[in-house]
């Protein structure tokens, strides 16, 4: 399986700080089943930009050590950018670093709160670079739950979508849970990532909600999010987008006792 969104590289953002804990995070996310794990730090616009040259040097660094660790996945490089409304114009002049270095798909994220008015805008010129937009963890975002069908305009547009995998157990909250179960319903979703900035507290967190999202959506379409989908992705292959998606309605109906995530995955 592919982890299209880490924090991994020491230092660099607000993920791994030691050399030491990127090699535990990325044993972690190999147990759970990953052989390649993509290198997202945040790259922001303003005096903290982290430009291509150094997340390609950190990245080689982690790769040099994983390896002298007897680590065997494959680490790429990799960038997650907050948007901002000239990111066309630096992503031409060479400062955004895109998924595996492939200069096709570039990982793109929102404010928690609100949409921007120039997402779409950016959306549109990214695509007239040749560049795919991927929108990171779009459960995640409060903005976007209540204006859902704003997800499903950009899907048809072809933008595509990084579920947190992580979401589904809960850990965000409910309503990203709900967002995320409906988006995967609906065939929105096109990658899977972990987000990890650190070694998570239970090993099992990874592997327990992996499974239920191949319970709900089935072995296929879990194979294309988590294989086929992100191999393509970072051999610079077009992936097919733009579909009439729709998303389905919100659960409303509940069990008398709410099954919980752990009842779920113990079928
Ligand atoms: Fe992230």
């Amino acid at each position: 399986m592919i982890d299209l969104h880490t924090h991994i590289l020491p230092g660099l953002d607000d993920g791994s700080k030691t050399v030491e804990e990127s090699l535990d995070i990325l044993r972690q996310l190999q147990k759970a089943g990953f052989e390649t794990i993509l290198a997202t730090p945040h790259v922001l616009e303003g005096k903290d930009f982290l430009s291509p040259e150094e997340i390609l040097a950190s990245a080689e660094e982690v790769r040099q050590a994983a390896w002298k660790a007897g680590i065997s996945a494959e680490i790429l490089p990799g960038s997650e950018n907050y948007i901002f409304p000239d990111m066309a114009k630096w992503l031409r002049e060479g400062k955004l670093l895109t998924l595996g270095n492939a200069g096709k798909y570039l990982l793109v994220e929102l404010p928690m709160l609100e949409i921007p008015h120039y997402v779409d805008q950016v959306f549109f010129e990214l695509q007239v670079e040749g560049i795919t937009p991927i929108l990171a963890h779009p459960e995640r975002y409060l903005s976007l739950f209540q204006e859902a069908e704003r997800a499903i305009e950009w899907a048809k547009k072809g933008v595509l979508f990084q579920l947190d995998y992580r979401s589904v157990t809960g850990r965000y909250g409910s309503k990203p849970k709900q967002f995320a179960e409906r988006m995967l319903s609906s065939g929105i979703i096109h990658f899977l990532g972990s987000d990890a900035h650190r070694v998570s507290s239970s090993d099992f967190v990874d592997q327990e909600a992996l499974q239920y999202i191949r319970k709900l959506v089935g072995k296929e379409e879990f194979r294309k999010m988590a294989v086929t989908n992100p191999r393509r992705m970072i051999e610079g292959e077009i992936l097919l987008s733009g579909g009439d998606y729709s998303l389905g309605d919100m659960p409303v109906k509940r069990e008398k006792r709410k099954k919980k995530f752990w009842d779920w995955i113990r079928g």
